[in-house]
């Protein structure tokens, strides 16, 4: 028998992914960037047995029909099919996957991305695949496309790419921030990021602009990450966030992720930097607000927008680390 753990924490995204150019293989319409985070993480277990693939979320056993179990069943798929490549005697193999989120599951806090980065870590680790980071990003991205750059320590950007080699995360140098995660609602959203993102690719008539905007963002960003530019790096992630949700504003029917309380939380960030506190917001899709700051600045940050916040509390988080094997057991029982 044989079963690996491994831990994985969300990113949040300075420049966002939102479409696909290939559905199947999730190559993204435009290039990404985001900072993982050192909590909310993911700790996912998965054994190999004969029984049928089986999903334990939360401490919940999921049914086989439900859609989390089946996205994990063709994620085990795709991990057979490169055991199999490789003549690995698991190929053939089931698995119990147990895993558990920290952070808020499908509110927009990217529970997608730190689940199947974890998964993937957890699961090659435990078929016996020896993935190194670029071939574990590439793997993540194909469970969820921003968990490829959860595999990858503080800051990413995933490179869109045209096929499956070429579209993976890698770490980028810059400045060192900080988040304030500002929690306005935990529950789950009513519309996923993978259907939303369908519906704003079919319906929304700025999709093409978002496209283009987003390449030149994401090169702007680079070279702002280059320069250590602050400012500029806030500057670029809170207009893009905005736009983002303008493309998806903009569906028919029309799908909107961000709350009243949202719109708050940027008001009080504008407000902020009215006063000389420089922040600045973003959100993915649902209505929490992450704000980035400079580290020294957080506590005050978190501080002043605690309020808004469903507990009260705003959190600081710092760059974290790529997914990682916490243990493994290939003891044969
Ligand atoms: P989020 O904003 O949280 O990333 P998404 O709509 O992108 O929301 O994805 C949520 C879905 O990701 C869940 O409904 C479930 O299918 C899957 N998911 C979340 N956490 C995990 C996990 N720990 N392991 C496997 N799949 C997960
Ligand atoms: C708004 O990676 O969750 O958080 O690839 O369909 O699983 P799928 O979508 P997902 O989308 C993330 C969207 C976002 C922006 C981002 O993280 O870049
Ligand atoms: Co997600």
């Amino acid at each position: 028998m044989t079963q690996a753990t491994a831990r994985a924490y969300p990113n949040i995204a300075l420049v966002k992914y939102w479409g696909k150019a290939d559905e199947a293989l999730i190559i993204p319409v435009a290039g990404s960037m985001s900072m993982t985070l050192d909590d909310y993480a993911t700790t996912t277990t998965v054994r190999l047995d004969d029984a049928a693939d089986a999903l334990n979320l939360n401490g919940t056993e999921l049914d086989h029909t439900d859609s989390a179990t089946q996205r994990v069943g063709a994620f085990l798929d795709i991990v057979r099919g490169l055991a199999q490549e490789r003549g690995l005697d698991t190929a053939a193999a089931h698995a119990q996957v147990t895993t558990v989120n920290e952070g808020p599951t499908a509110a927009g806090m990217a529970s997608s991305a730190s689940g199947f980065a974890a998964l993937a870590q957890a699961a090659s680790a435990a078929y016996g695949l020896d993935l190194d980071t670029r071939d574990l990003s590439r793997l993540a991205r194909r469970g969820s496309g921003s968990a490829c750059r959860s595999v990858i320590n503080r800051f990413a950007v995933w490179h869109a790419g045209d096929s499956d080699e070429t579209s993976y995360a890698e770490e980028i140098a810059a400045p060192d921030l900080a988040m304030i995660a500002v929690t306005v609602a935990s529950g789950a959203k009513k519309v996923s990021s993978r259907a939303g993102m369908r519906a704003t690719a079919a319906t929304s008539p700025f999709y093409r602009a978002w496209i283009t905007t987003t390449e030149e963002s994401l090169n702007e960003m680079v070279r702002a990450c280059a320069d250590a530019d602050f400012t500029r790096i806030g500057e670029i992630t809170e207009a893009h966030a905005m736009r983002m949700h303008a493309v998806i504003n903009a569906c028919e029917p029309p799908i909107r992720y961000l709350a009243p309380a949202s719109y708050q939380v940027f008001d009080a960030v504008a407000e902020l930097r009215a006063n000389g506190v420089e922040a600045y917001a973003t959100a993915d899709a649902g209505p929490n607000v992450v704000v980035i700051s400079r580290p020294e600045d957080a506590e005050q940050i978190a501080g002043a927008l605690g309020q808004y916040a469903e507990n009260g509390e705003a959190k600081v988080l710092r760059p974290g680390p790529g997914a990682h094997v916490v243990n493994a057991d290939d003891a044969a029982d």
